[in-house]
């Protein structure tokens, strides 16, 4: 469900029709819903009410800070993976309690900044990562709550790069290890053992194999119990699936259920990573038409996006709908959208059937808001997109456009290169 919709034959965001925001603020442009992003928050979050849960967006798939807010004024907390997730995280409010940290390759500097900022849980990955962090808890003379992220060897069934729960992936340490792992934590003075955590991956359309990582998870707690470890967090990652074209992904609710189903009535708090599910389907991402050409027997349309703005097609060739902002009716065609980059990946879709498009005209990739604006680069020198968030028949810019100064920002020429004199 989200609020991307045509009256008559204009595409509008809520109350507003795309084309107008695009007047003010240019293009390529990411486009997000206020309602359908409470919408999805509220929905995730109320699958799990009744139980003891914490709705902890993973910020990885969208990092504005006013969408932060918004999930903060909702009661989320956030999964932060680095210290600049952290930065933000603060900086948009988010409360330091409802802060989690994954991730295989904390820095030094990341843990320190986290511990002083009293996050609620380290969800620890390697035997080395978790005596740094005591160490460094030790110097700073604080405690660090922490969670072993489990591998639990189930495979999410999704692409490759995405899966993070098999044992060949470098997420987690491998369940078979985590009993003596759990000993070594509980025996280090500065570390508080809280939790069990896990995170399989993204993009999952079935429910089975969450099942499966809980039912794994759930006897490692017995185990751990019976050894004197109490845990009180569970964290279940993230990693619910959205539909782009024909998945059928489960609803949080059918989620929600699965998980009572398996763990009755729980002492537990349960932690959820959601990101893709609460942000995917509420953004998008509006592009014009450069130019068209057909090459013998195939038509490329040249758009002012490209890989840098939107890296998941030619990152993981997935697939985005794409839908014109004002539909015409002129006949369609099968056609390759591509931008201006100097690469062959630089696909935004490819044999496509699509409405015929003249220069100038609008298009809008769909189901843009997670992964989109955030895994977006300034790749061939190109300032990255504006961001803007629409209430209702309102809209704000929530990221203004980069300016090709912002480009250079940071930069210095050595003394030693000055200019040849002419
Ligand atoms: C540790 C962790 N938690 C949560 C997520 C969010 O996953 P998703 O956006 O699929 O919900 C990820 C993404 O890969 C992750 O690595």
């Amino acid at each position: 469900m989200h609020h991307f919709h045509y009256k008559q034959d204009e595409l509008y965001c809520e109350e507003i029709p795309v084309s107008e925001v695009v007047r003010e603020v240019g293009t390529p442009l990411y486009l997000y819903s206020h309602a359908t992003l409470r919408q999805h928050f509220r929905a995730f979050d109320d699958s799990f009410s009744g139980l003891k849960h914490l709705t902890c967006f993973s910020m990885k798939s969208n990092p504005n800070l006013a969408i932060l807010r918004l999930f903060a004024n909702e009661g989320g907390g956030v999964d932060i993976v680095s210290g600049g997730e952290l930065f933000r995280a603060l900086k948009a409010g988010v409360n330091p309690g409802k802060i989690v940290y994954s991730g295989v390759g904390k820095t030094g500097e990341d843990l320190e900044f986290a511990l002083k900022s009293d996050i609620l849980l380290f969800n620890v990955e390697s035997t080395q990562e978790m005596s740094k962090l005591n160490d460094t808890a030790a110097k700073l003379g604080r405690k660090a709550r922490v969670a072993i992220r489990i591998n639990p060897d189930v495979d999410p069934k999704t692409h490759p790069y995405i899966s993070t729960g098999l044992r060949e992936n470098k997420f987690g340490i491998d369940i078979r290890q985590a009993p003596g792992q759990y000993a070594l934590a509980a025996g280090m003075a500065n570390l508080v053992v809280s939790g069990v955590s896990c995170h399989i991956g993204s993009q999952l359309t079935q429910i089975s194999p969450f099942v499966d990582a809980l039912k794994k998870l759930k006897e490692l707690i017995v185990d751990l119990k019976k050894t004197g470890t109490r845990i009180e967090y569970l964290d279940l990652g993230g990693g619910l699936g959205i539909t782009y074209d024909r998945e059928e992904p489960p609803h949080p609710r059918e989620y929600g259920q699965a998980i009572r189903e398996e763990l009755g009535d729980t002492p537990l708090t349960l932690i959820f990573e959601p990101g893709r599910v609460i942000m995917g389907n509420a953004g998008i991402l509006v592009t014009r038409v450069l130019y068209t050409k057909t090459t013998e027997g195939k038509t490329f349309i040249i758009v002012d996006a490209a890989m840098n703005d939107l890296m998941r097609p030619c990152l993981y060739n997935s697939y985005h709908r794409i839908q014109p902002v004002k539909i015409s009716n002129r006949p369609l065609v099968v056609a390759d959208i591509v931008g201006p980059i100097c690469e062959s990946a630089d696909f935004l879709a490819k044999a496509r059937e699509v409405q015929t498009y003249q220069p100038g005209e609008l298009m809008a990739v769909m189901s843009a808001g997670a992964y989109g604006f955030s895994m977006s680069s300034n790749y061939n020198s190109r300032p990255r997109a504006a961001e803007v968030m629409v209430k209702s028949d309102r809209f704000f810019v929530i990221r203004n456009r980069e300016t090709f100064e912002d480009l250079t920002r940071g930069e210095a020429i050595p003394d030693f290169l000055t200019m040849p004199s002419p």
